[in-house]
Order: C-alpha cells, then sequence, then structure tokens
C-alpha cells in the first residue's frame, strides 16, 4: 500500500494547520472552559471547504478523497477535538449516507448546503436503550398519507442543538428486527421535533450534544433515504466511514499531546537537566511516537480502501480500536510528564486527557469494534 501523499493532499494538511494555527488552537481552551459551540470555527471551516471534503463539487462540495479527509481531521482535532468531532458528524455521518444513498433531488435540497456549511447536520441513530446494540430501534415511523409519522427520543446526539438536518433511523416494521429499521432526511426545524438541554459532559465540551424528541412529526416519502428497510445498512455502511473519521480525530488528540508534553519535557529540569533527558521521560517519548505513528498507518490504510471503493468494514474498525486507545494512553503519559501541571487547566494537558475518553465510546464502544474485527475474520474463515 502506497501512502505517498499527492500535492492536493499537502494543500489540505496546509490550509488546515494554519486554520487550526490561526483560529482553532487560541480558542480551544476557552471553549471547552465554557462548553461554548464554536459558531465562528464552523462558519470559517464551511468557508474553507472542510465541512463536505469529500462531497463532489457538483454538489458544492470540495471533492477531495479520504485521505484528504483523514489529513484534515487530524490537524484540526490536534488543536481542539470538539471543533474536530463537529466537522466529523457533518462529513461522515451526515455528508456520506446522502452522497451513497440520496437520489438527485435529495442532494440538491440537503446534501448542497450541508457541503457548505450553510447548513449543519447529525446522526440520530442511538436511543436510551439503544446504543451498542443498534438494530433495538424503538422510535417509530407509521405510515400516514404519502409519507410516515415518527414518534420516539434519540440519546446523545452531537451537533443535535445546533443542526438544521438529520439523518434518522428508526423502525417501519418492528416484526422484521434489523430489516424493519429505515432510515430518513430530517428537517431538525419542523413541527414535531424538539430538543432536551445539551448534556453536560467530561471532554469534548465545546461539541454539543442533546436528546432529541419526535413528537407525531410528519414527513414525506421524499425524505425516505434509500428504501423502506434500508435503514440498519444506511447506519452500519455510515459507521464504517464514521471510524475513519474518528480514528483521525483520535489521532488528532494524541499527536496534540505528544507535542505538548515532549515540548514541555525538553523545557522543565529536575536534578539538573531536561526531564526529557531522563530515561522514564524519553522512553515515553518513544512508545507515544511509534504508537501515534502505527495508528496513522491503519488510519490511512482504512481511508486508501474507502477511496479504491473497497468494502473497510474490519479496517476501520482497526483504525478507530488502535487509535482510540493509542490517544487515551498517549494523552494520559501527557499528564504524568507535565506532572502537577498536567493537573492544572493552565496547561492543555488535562484536557487532551478528558477529550480522548469518548473516542472510545461513540460511533462504536472499543468493544463493539472487537465484536466487529472479530466476527468478520470468523465468518471469513467458516
Ligand atoms: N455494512 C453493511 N451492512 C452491514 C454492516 C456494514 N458494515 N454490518 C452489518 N451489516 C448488515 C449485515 O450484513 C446484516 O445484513 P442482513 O440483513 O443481510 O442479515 C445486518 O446488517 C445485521 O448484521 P449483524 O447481525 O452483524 O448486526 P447486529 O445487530 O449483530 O449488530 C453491531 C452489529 C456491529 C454490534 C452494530 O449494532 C453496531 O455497530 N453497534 C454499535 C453502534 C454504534 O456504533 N453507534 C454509534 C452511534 S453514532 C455516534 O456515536 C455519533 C456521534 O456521537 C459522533
Amino acid at each position: 500500500m502506497n501512502f505517498e501523499l499527492t500535492e492536493e493532499h499537502e494543500a489540505i494538511r496546509r490550509t488546515a494547520r494554519e486554520f487550526a494555527a490561526r483560529s482553532v488552537a487560541p480558542i480551544a481552551a476557552e471553549i471547552d472552559k465554557h462548553a461554548r459551540f464554536p459558531k465562528e470555527l464552523v462558519d470559517e471551516m464551511g468557508e474553507l471547504g472542510l465541512l463536505g471534503i469529500e462531497v463532489e463539487p457538483e454538489w458544492d462540495g470540495a471533492g477531495l478523497d479520504p485521505l484528504a479527509y483523514v489529513i484534515a481531521m487530524e490537524e484540526i482535532s490536534a488543536a481542539c477535538a470538539s471543533t474536530g468531532v463537529i466537522m466529523s458528524v457533518n462529513n461522515s455521518l451526515v455528508c456520506d449516507p446522502l452522497r451513497k444513498w440520496a437520489n438527485d433531488a435529495q442532494k440538491d435540497k440537503w446534501l448542497r448546503p450541508l457541503a457548505t456549511g450553510e447548513k449543519l447536520g447529525c446522526f440520530m441513530l442511538s436511543e436510551p436503550e439503544a446504543g451498542s446494540d443498534a438494530a433495538a430501534q424503538t422510535t417509530v415511523a407509521t405510515p400516514s398519507g404519502d409519507g410516515f409519522v415518527i414518534n420516539g427520543v434519540k440519546n446523545w446526539i452531537t451537533n443535535g442543538p445546533q443542526a438544521d438536518v438529520g439523518i434518522l433511523m428508526c423502525m417501519t416494521d418492528r416484526e422484521k428486527g434489523h430489516r424493519g429499521i429505515s432510515s430518513f432526511i430530517i428537517d431538525m426545524n419542523a413541527e414535531g421535533v424538539t430538543r432536551g438541554p445539551k448534556d453536560d459532559k467530561l471532554g469534548i465540551r465545546a461539541s454539543h450534544s442533546c436528546q432529541i424528541f419526535f413528537t407525531d412529526h410528519q414527513v414525506s416519502g421524499e425524505q425516505l433515504l434509500g428504501k423502506v428497510g434500508d435503514g440498519f445498512k444506511v447506519a452500519m455502511s455510515t459507521l464504517d466511514c464514521g471510524r475513519i473519521g474518528i480514528a483521525a480525530q483520535a489521532l488528532g488528540i494524541a499527536r496534540g499531546a505528544f507535542e505538548a508534553a515532549t515540548r514541555y519535557a525538553t523545557e522543565r529540569k529536575t536534578f539538573g537537566k531536561a526531564i526529557a533527558n531522563h530515561q522514564a521521560i524519553s522512553f515515553m517519548i518513544a512508545d507515544m511516537a511509534t504508537e501515534i505513528d502505527a495508528a496513522r498507518l491503519l488510519t490511512y490504510r482504512a481511508a486508501s480502501l474507502k477511496a479504491a471503493g473497497k468494502r473497510h468494514t474490519t479496517e476501520s474498525a482497526m483504525a478507530k480500536l488502535m487509535a482510540s486507545e493509542v490517544a487515551n494512553k498517549v494523552a494520559k503519559n501527557a499528564v504524568q510528564i507535565f506532572g502537577g501541571n498536567g493537573y492544572v487547566t493552565e496547561y492543555p494537558a488535562e484536557r487532551y486527557y478528558r477529550d480522548a475518553k469518548i473516542t472510545e465510546i461513540y460511533e462504536g464502544t472499543s468493544e463493539i469494534q472487537r465484536v466487529v474485527i472479530a466476527s468478520n475474520i470468523i465468518r471469513g474463515l467458516a
């Protein structure tokens, strides 16, 4: 597999890195502290084409490949993981299923404004009793007129408080289990859709999530994404791509924590020398660098398979599993290297540590990634 970056990849890295240094890093601590949604950064990401990176120019996107998306995600998440996930949800969980499953009329109406950042999207799969067991949907769409009427509750919906458009999974036929799930494109400002208060979270505090309530919410048949009964496949194939985005977010968190800790270790002195020159710290630095590179290679591999149009379920799960566990280990060691300064909000280490945790939970916990990897391996052998 060849990971030579093209001039286009280098260009998006420059764009994302400059944006991160100019606009994101200076406010990352402040938006985390106040759990403030960074609307100004979302607007700037829209102008830079970062909200529809893989969307074809025909639908007003940047028309770049999955590797370009991963590169940009890592750069932005290294500065601020909250901003990273806002971007990731719009790109992977909303634009991507629309690219794959929507018809041209739906793309014209919904995808175009999402790709430019004029509108922001969210993805509504999880429910209070349907997290890891995604097929256990209780939100129901019942046929009504030329469409459906929807009732139920969705949980932990990232971008939920701000979203204009949502991709919803819900039951259209309980008898059929996962084959009775369908997917709809939702106008989040329409009647019958309400939002709960924003969740008070451990990390990624500037990215907001909330419950979404559907009360006799009427949708037309034109809002059905794919066919009736396609919803579980829409969700799973979307998560195959979303997990690459979260792997890249985790990579960014790990790199941000690593760079901050390494810089600190060369400046801080104990026993007459920089702590980086004590073997205990230098070995941590060596392990961090090695594991970050390993996670990056797995993430680039999953992105390259996606670019080649190949199935990448297992490779995406491996990338997310590895990168999220590396992010947690690296962030934990970064706090350790910072010592007392790692435990106070004056330095960034504690923020990376808090932000890293969610990458082992959302878009499938580490346990679910292991289920996906193992079952695909075993199925291949059977
Ligand atoms: N692509 C396409 N189809 C797939 C698929 C994939 N990756 N994975 C499974 N399927 C299909 C199967 O082929 C099967 O098809 P048939 O109808 O032909 O039988 C069907 O889906 C059912 O497959 P399984 O029997 O494997 O399904 P399952 O019920 O055992 O569940 C699971 C599998 C992997 C555990 C799944 O439930 C899962 O991924 N759970 C985790 C959910 C998750 O990641 N949630 C994240 C929420 S979004 C979020 O977190 C966003 C955010 O905040 C940022």
